[in-house]
């Protein structure tokens, strides 16, 4: 009896958190917006030499929550359970990592409009390229995704009808180890990824063939959430002023 109680106890708890969508009165009243990101995406969300974590998605929420006229959390996240359950479960108010805008994912949480055209590419080891192409070399070769990420979605909706193994990581930063090990022919990756690899460690990676599937970041809410539409007008406000060009010039245009 006392066992079923808990039980159902637990439940009630669950159901609770899981219903719960944070408002913008709510965020205001606590006086904090909490991010959740999984910083191992540079240029969008990395760790910098002085353990911090920034990026171009980071400056972003910093906007909003300035916005909105209060200080920004940022909570260090593994993509896996960042999409969806962090904010499905009230665990962060906002998600932002690089996040792809897609009609499943919209079901279940609500999306910012789009803030940066991006597209999923093949990443390679440097100076062999030009033996990669799609998709006549996918056939019998192991490729890497990250799990959860819409890259696993390619991976199994485009690779593996050709013929091609798919491993799965947790995280980027293995899948790109293994890059660099020749563990896997290569790896699927956001574009923006690579020429910042490039930058970062020159002579290491290569994006191999051309653009596979053209997509948008957008920033994440719970499923109903007004918190969306102010993201929106802070987005407006970056792009008018001018604010979101610098951003873009100084996290990701190549000089
Ligand atoms: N754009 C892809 C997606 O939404 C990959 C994002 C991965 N982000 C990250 N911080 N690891 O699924």
């Amino acid at each position: 009896m006392k066992r079923a109680l808990l039980a159902l106890l637990a439940l009630t708890a669950a159901l609770q958190t899981a219903a719960h969508a944070a408002t913008v009165a709510e965020v205001k009243k606590k006086g904090v917006l909490v991010l959740g990101t999984d910083p191992t995406f540079s240029p969008f969300e990395f760790k910098g030499s002085d353990g911090q974590i920034q990026g171009f998605d980071v400056d972003i929420a910093r906007a909003v929550a300035a916005d909105l006229g209060v200080r920004l959390e940022i909570r260090a996240v593994g993509f896996g359970a960042l999409m969806p359950q962090s904010v499905t479960s009230g665990r962060v108010d906002m998600a932002m990592s690089a996040i792809t805008i897609t009609a499943e994912r919209a079901k279940v949480v609500s999306f910012s409009g789009p803030y940066y055209r991006s597209a999923q590419v093949f990443i390679v080891r440097a100076g062999n390229p030009g033996k990669f192409a799609w998709p006549a070399d996918v056939k019998g070769k192991t490729i890497g995704v990250q799990g959860n990420t819409t890259g696993q979605y390619v991976g199994g909706d485009l690779l593996k009808p050709k013929g091609a193994t798919i491993k799965v990581y947790d995280d980027f930063a293995g899948g790109l180890a293994d890059v660099r090990a020749g563990r896997v022919a290569a790896l699927i990756g956001d574009a923006p990824t690579v020429t910042d690899l490039q930058k970062r460690l020159p002579g290491q990676f290569a994006q191999a063939g051309k653009e596979l599937v053209a997509e948008d970041y957008g920033m994440v809410f719970a499923k109903g959430s007004d918190l969306a539409a102010a993201a929106n007008r802070t987005l407006a406000r970056l792009k008018a002023s001018g604010d979101y060009q610098k951003l873009l010039n100084k996290w990701i245009v190549q000089k």
